[in-house]
């Protein structure tokens, strides 16, 4: 079962230029360092909320799986939205088992813990984001 909601996916042709919407739009004041995830060919930042926080996608090269999507949505768009799970293997078996479509192998996320995306075909067309919860949390 899922538990927390970690965060809300948006891809976004530039993280900077994101950060300073939520800076000036909505005066968010706390935002991470953005860094590059090259094995995911994405670069990520993030807006800390009090409640959750905002995960800003950048494509990282010309191979990034996020081209397609900002292709259709040249001004960015929500991507998918992340709950935690307790242990992503068990996630994964359990969701297959329950007939959804995951997509590939658990990898390392942008907090360091393991992640597996499950279709969007179903979960009323958005791509859900399962993310094992970090210990120290
Ligand atoms: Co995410």
């Amino acid at each position: 079962m899922i538990g927390r909601m970690n965060h809300i996916g948006i891809a976004v042709p530039s993280i900077e230029a994101a950060m300073e919407t939520y800076r000036t739009l909505y005066g968010a004041s706390e935002f991470t360092q953005p860094f590059d995830m090259p094995a995911q060919g994405v670069r990520v930042g993030f807006v800390n909320l009090p409640n959750t926080q905002i995960e800003l996608i950048e494509p990282l090269g010309d191979t990034s799986p996020i081209l397609n999507f900002l292709e259709k949505n040249p001004r960015g768009g929500q991507h998918h939205v992340c709950f935690e799970v307790a242990d992503i293997h068990e996630a994964k078996a359990e969701m297959e088992r329950r007939g959804a479509k995951v997509l590939g192998e658990p990898r390392l996320g942008a907090h360091g813990t393991l992640v597996i995306f499950v279709h969007p075909k179903d979960s009323n067309g958005v791509l859900i984001e399962l993310m094992e919860t970090p210990k120290d949390h």
